[in-house]
């Protein structure tokens, strides 16, 4: 670590409509360190790179760059001072090639005055070559996997020559080898000595990849420290204001009659001959790399895409799957992982939102019985501790995990049989994680059948009392509690015989 750091924020304060988002926190990134900024949804880290990046003006507090302060208007100007980000929402346009996007305002042009295409695809595929990124630099970003348009929102910022790349949240899209594959990438960057600032809630990335670490609550400094001189439960503690110790520890109960029974579903291109039965009382899970075909199978269930054969009884009753509707009917309850495309509406206030789906239980005589709507939201902000000014806040001004907790409250009205979770945890904080957690155990408590897809192992092994492995379309193994091992696990979710 030098002597001077290459970015300096000094009491930065940060206002919104009725909300402090950022109550004068200090915040500096060395050149060639990897700095791990963490705290729970809310907290503002999202706020000061932001900030950093002229997406959001301060209201007071100073930022200094190589030692000299500056103000940074915009983005273009902070891409200027070699600052560039990788958003949760990724910033590339998508009707363009991979190519396009890395020179986009600024292609390269011929003396005649065309653009030079093949200097842009050649130094392009130089760039995705050096991180060893292998793809087409010709192909529309719209065609890749979110994943895959991640890794090109990564190369691009070593394309600009950054001096600090911001990562915010970058592993909650991608398998385990993709990880390995970003860490790489982090690991080349530090050495060219870029300064890296790195958001995650997944507590033990902070540990494999970050030199230092710092805390916010509440729009307030809490501490920086040397990654090696602090433990997991240290810093929960430091996040959260207290100890969580037994994350994964729920009652399990003893299961019921088969609430679904599923025979060799098949839908053609996605999965085949899947068969598995879920009892009340159970938490099933469902584990396989990002990919596997896990949410295909359940959107089949519940009636979003169309199977090709085999069958299904709910409550030894047959079904056949006709719509998301009839599904709903039926009482299936399904969570889907996109939750921002297909669970909110952005511009609706956070009451709207948690009452959205159930307006027709709500609605006698065709007018909204407000004090219904108002207890029902209020009884979900507090159940999962959802941060806002109030229940008419517009979800849109959320942070990112607690617009994540409006849909799985809004979800929650639904009175289903089978609630299935697809990667509930994702982008969501340790202390609601855990209030999550204890949800499911909840459900399974009062006899519900709770299906639980995660491609994040600890959390499956923790909370399954039966686990559904997948690979390619394929279901490779049923396994027992008792018989959990991650090595086990792994090699069946790789089809390693
Ligand atoms: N545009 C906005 N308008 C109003 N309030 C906002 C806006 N953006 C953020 N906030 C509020 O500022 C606070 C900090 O939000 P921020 O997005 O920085 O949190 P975060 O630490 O990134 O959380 P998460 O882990 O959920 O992503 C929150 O209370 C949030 O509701
Ligand atoms: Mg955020």
């Amino acid at each position: 670590m030098g002597d001077t750091a290459f970015i300096e924020l000094n009491q930065i304060v940060k206002d919104f409509p009725g909300v402090k988002a950022l109550k004068g926190v200090d915040f500096s990134v060395y050149p060639g360190e990897v700095h791990g900024l963490i705290g729970e949804n809310g907290a503002g880290k999202s706020t000061i790179i932001k900030i950093m990046m002229g997406v959001h003006q301060k209201n007071s507090g100073s930022i200094k760059i190589n030692g000299d302060e500056v103000i940074i208007d915009n983005i273009i100007q902070a891409g200027r001072l070699g600052l560039a980000a990788v958003y949760q929402d990724l910033n590339l346009a998508m009707d363009l090639s991979i190519g396009e996007n890395f020179f986009i305002g600024n292609l390269p042009k011929k003396k005649s005055g065309l653009v030079n295409w093949k200097y842009v695809y050649e130094e392009t595929e130089k760039t995705l070559k050096d991180l060893k990124i292998v793809i087409d630099p010709r192909k529309k970003i719209s065609e890749l996997s979110p994943a895959m348009q991640e890794m090109v929102a990564i190369a691009k910022t070593v394309h600009l020559n950054s001096k600090l790349v911001i990562f915010d949240e970058p592993t909650a899209l991608l398998t385990n080898e993709e990880v390995e594959i970003l860490f790489d990438i982090i690991k080349t960057l530090k050495k060219r000595n870029v300064a890296i600032v790195y958001i995650s809630h997944r507590l033990e990335e902070i540990f494999d990849i970050c030199d230092r670490v710092t805390i916010f609550k509440d729009g307030e400094w809490v501490d920086t420290t040397d990654v090696e001189e602090i433990d997991e439960d240290q810093l929960i503690n430091k996040m959260v204001g207290r100890n969580i110790t037994e994350m994964y520890n729920i009652g399990h109960q003893s299961p019921g009659d088969d609430v679904i029974r599923v025979k060799n579903l098949t839908r053609e291109g996605n999965f085949q001959n899947i068969s598995f039965d879920v009892k009340a009382g159970e938490i099933f899970g469902f584990f396989g790399l990002v990919g596997s075909g896990r949410t295909e199978i359940m959107r089949a269930i519940f009636g979003a895409d169309k199977l090709t054969s085999g069958s299904i009884e709910l409550n030894g009753k047959p079904y056949k799957p006709k719509s998301p509707i009839d599904g709903i009917k039926k009482g299936i309850g399904f969570l889907p992982e996109d939750r921002k495309e297909q669970g909110l509406a952005l511009a609706l206030s956070v009451k709207h939102n948690i009452n959205l789906s159930s307006y027709k239980d709500i609605n006698r005589f065709s007018f909204v019985d407000k004090k219904q709507e108002n207890s029902r939201a209020d009884k979900y902000i507090d159940k999962m501790s959802i941060k806002t000014p109030s229940r008419r806040q517009t979800v849109g001004n959320l942070s990112g995990g607690n617009q994540q907790k409006v849909v799985i409250g809004k979800w929650l009205c639904n009175d289903s049989n089978i609630f299935i979770f697809d990667e509930p945890t994702v982008g969501i904080d340790v202390g609601a994680k855990r209030e999550i957690y204890k949800l499911m155990e909840e459900l399974a408590a009062a006899g519900k059948a709770v299906i639980l897809i995660s491609s994040y192992l600890p959390e499956v092994m923790g909370l399954s009392d039966r686990m559904a492995v997948i690979y390619e379309g394929n279901l490779t193994a049923v396994l027992d509690r008792k018989d959990f091992s991650e090595e086990r696990i792994l090699k069946h979710a790789s089809g390693i015989k």
